[in-house]
C-alpha cells in the first residue's frame, strides 16, 4: 500500500515538474495575411488557422504538459509548411506549390489532423467546404 502511494506521489510530482518546462506558445506577428475570399476564409479560420497561421487560439488544455508539448509541436510544424499569416514574397512557383499541396491533403482527407478533430469536431470539413477550398486552391494556379 505504501508502495502504491509512493508511486502516485512520484507520478504526480513528475507531472507537476513537467509544467515548469517552457513551451513556445506564442503567436508571432502577422507578416502578410493571405488574400482570401470571405467564404474560403471562414472555412480556413474554423479548420486550419490554429496550426497554419500566427493567429492560433490556445485553449486552456493546450497549456498543460505533456499534451502542450504535442500541440505546440503540431502548431510550429504546421506553420512551417503553410502559414496563412505570411503570404509575403509568394511568387507564381510558390503559390502553385501551395495550391498543389492543399489539393493533395484535401483529396487524401489528411487535414485537419485526427487528434485536432477529436478536440474540435466542428473543424471537420463537409463535402461542400472541401469543394470550396479546392476551387479556391485551383484559382491560385497562375493563368
Ligand atoms: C492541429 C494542427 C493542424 C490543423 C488544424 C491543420 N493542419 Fe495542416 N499540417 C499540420 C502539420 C503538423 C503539418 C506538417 C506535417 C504533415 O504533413 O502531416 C501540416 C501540413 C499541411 C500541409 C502541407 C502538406 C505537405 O505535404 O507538405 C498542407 C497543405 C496543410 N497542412 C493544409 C491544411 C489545411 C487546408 C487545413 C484545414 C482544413 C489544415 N492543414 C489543418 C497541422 C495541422
Amino acid at each position: 500500500m505504501a508502495k502504491t502511494k509512493m508511486v502516485i506521489i512520484a507520478v504526480v510530482g513528475v507531472i507537476l515538474i513537467m509544467q515548469l518546462i517552457p513551451v513556445n506558445q506564442i503567436n508571432p506577428p502577422v507578416v502578410q495575411r493571405a488574400d482570401l475570399p470571405a467564404e474560403v476564409k471562414t472555412i480556413l479560420v474554423e479548420s486550419c488557422f490554429d496550426c497554419h497561421s500566427n493567429e492560433t487560439k490556445w485553449p486552456w488544455y493546450s497549456r498543460i504538459a505533456p499534451g502542450s508539448f504535442l500541440i505546440t509541436h503540431d502548431v510550429i510544424e504546421g506553420r512551417e509548411h503553410l502559414n496563412f499569416s505570411d503570404f509575403s514574397n509568394l511568387n507564381a512557383f510558390d503559390s502553385t506549390d501551395i495550391a498543389e499541396e492543399i489539393i493533395e491533403v484535401l483529396d487524401e482527407g489528411e487535414m485537419p489532423i485526427l487528434p485536432y478533430l477529436l478536440l474540435h469536431p466542428d473543424a471537420s470539413l463537409s463535402d461542400s467546404e472541401t469543394r470550396v477550398l479546392k476551387d479556391w486552391a485551383k484559382s491560385l494556379f497562375p493563368e
